[in-house]
């Protein structure tokens, strides 16, 4: 039962701080579901978006942000003060690495900020993903210290991993099962009971460790399982064998088979980040190196490359340097149909070609113009600049991509994505 449907149930105060791809999905939902919410980021130009209604997820469309503004009872604010009377709060920060090591700043501020309004009897929850141990070693000592209050006695504590996957339409918010957690038995019962209110099932596990590393696993067995096919795909090309068709065939078995595609490397802020919080925690804990995790990392790390190293040889059977050449890619962002261009592989392989002197030309329509690297040019896909291109390199999938016209028109195509044939198109 919700406030919406409900309205004499108690309408509780949720501060949700962080207003990015998870956070802001996460307020919305809340809203609709009767919540009165706070969401808070120290961004000031983003919190003008939210206000006026311009979503800056792409998940949330901007009438459904519209409806939430319009209850009145979402309120977006860059002012830390407005957190305060919260019932729940819930740390939806970044947590990127800083020379290759977990940068826990943001949740070590956003923590503190919370704990300065944190009232007895209220429950905050972390959302970041992080290494085992960051709620109760370092989240739960911080609001204590600026509350004076006692995690568990005075107040909750919990960490709950976010599954959001930006663009699927399949898997959202509220039909993805969710984690949670608590660090003691009454924390896991507020934090149970504050999801159940939002999404359709909630999976509860014995204590924050276990969510945490929930989390670090799922991200973890897919950067692996990337890295294997992707060398698996470097490996069957220079044998000569078709790694697609292989792939197809091995998906054909009902049972202990997952189908992953090998691609210019992996992005975003999961995969090529969150594994090393994992190894991090495991050398700095008991002195070892989590070897599959290095050396998936050394292998998607060096697919841009590769794909350079494609190109240069496709050009080289024609006779023709990459210096020179006019080379169009599709697609800047590190997943299809997102703008999300956070540790994009497509950047680094737009920047080894400028740096080999090609004229670089790369359309990608949902891509702010910031995340352009240096020295490429920003274009619309049409015939005219097809045609101008000695080759075209299919990076990235986005739904908008006339490919038609890209295999009608191209002298050569490399197709990282296998979304293309014909006799000008080679595949990764
Ligand atoms: N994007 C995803 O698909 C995804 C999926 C699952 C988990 N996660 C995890 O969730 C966390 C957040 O990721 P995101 O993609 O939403 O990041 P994001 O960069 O889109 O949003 C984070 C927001 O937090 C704000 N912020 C930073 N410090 C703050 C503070 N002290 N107080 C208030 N606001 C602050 C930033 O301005 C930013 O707008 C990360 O740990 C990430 O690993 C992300």
């Amino acid at each position: 039962m919700t406030n919406a449907e409900d309205p004499t149930l108690p309408a509780q105060r949720l501060v949700v701080v962080g207003q990015g791809y998870v956070g802001l999905p996460l307020a919305v939902r809340a809203v609709e579901q009767g919540f009165t919410v706070v969401g808070f980021d120290l961004d000031v130009a983003r919190i003008e978006r939210i206000r006026r209604g311009d979503s800056p997820v792409e998940d949330i469309p901007n009438d459904r942000l519209g409806a939430a503004l319009a209850t009145g009872r979402f309120i977006a604010t860059a002012d830390p003060d407005d957190c305060s009377g919260f019932d729940v709060a819930v740390i939806s920060v970044p947590t990127p690495l800083r020379e290759g090591m977990p940068d826990l700043s943001f949740i070590e501020a956003a923590a503190r900020n919370l704990g300065e309004h944190l009232k007895p009897g209220a429950t905050v929850i972390l959302e970041s993903t992080t290494y085992p141990g960051t709620t109760q070693e370092l989240a739960g000592p911080i609001l204590e210290d600026a509350s004076g209050l006692v995690a568990g006695a005075d107040f909750h504590l919990g960490y709950s991993p976010e599954r959001i996957d930006p663009g699927n339409p399949t898997w959202t918010f509220e039909n993805t099962p969710k984690v949670v957690s608590g660090i003691d038995a009454a924390s896991l019962t507020a934090v149970q009971g504050f999801y159940d209110r939002l999404v359709d099932r909630t999976v509860p596990v014995s204590s924050p460790m276990e969510a945490e590393l929930t989390k670090l696993l799922e991200n973890t067995f897919r950067h692996v399982n990337i890295a294997l096919v992707n060398e698996l795909a470097m490996f069957s090309h220079a044998l000569g064998i078709n790694i697609w068709e292989a792939i197809d065939a091995a998906s054909t078995k009902p049972f202990g088979f997952m189908r992953f595609t090998p691609g210019p490397g992996v992005g975003g802020h999961c995969l090529p980040i969150d594994p090393s919080y994992l190894s991090w925690r495991v050398r700095r804990t008991l002195g070892e190196a989590f070897r599959f995790v290095e050396l998936a990392n050394d292998v998607n790390e060096h697919m841009p490359a590769y794909v350079v190293s494609r190109l240069t040889e496709s050009l080289n059977d024609r006779s023709l340097s990459v210096r020179g050449q006019r080379i169009l890619l599709l697609g800047l962002s590190y997943k299809r149909n997102t703008g999300d261009a956070r540790e994009s592989p497509s950047q680094p392989v737009a920047r080894r070609l400028v740096e080999l002197g090609a004229d670089v030309l790369v359309v990608d329509p949902h891509v702010d113009d910031r995340f352009f690297p240096a020295g490429v040019t920003r274009v619309d896909l049409t015939e005219d600049t097809v045609a101008s291109a000695a080759a075209v390199v299919v990076l990235v999938n986005h739904d908008v991509f006339d490919l038609d016209l890209v295999v009608r028109t191209a002298t050569c195509v490399l197709d990282t994505q296998h979304c293309v044939n014909g006799p000008n198109v080679e595949h990764l």
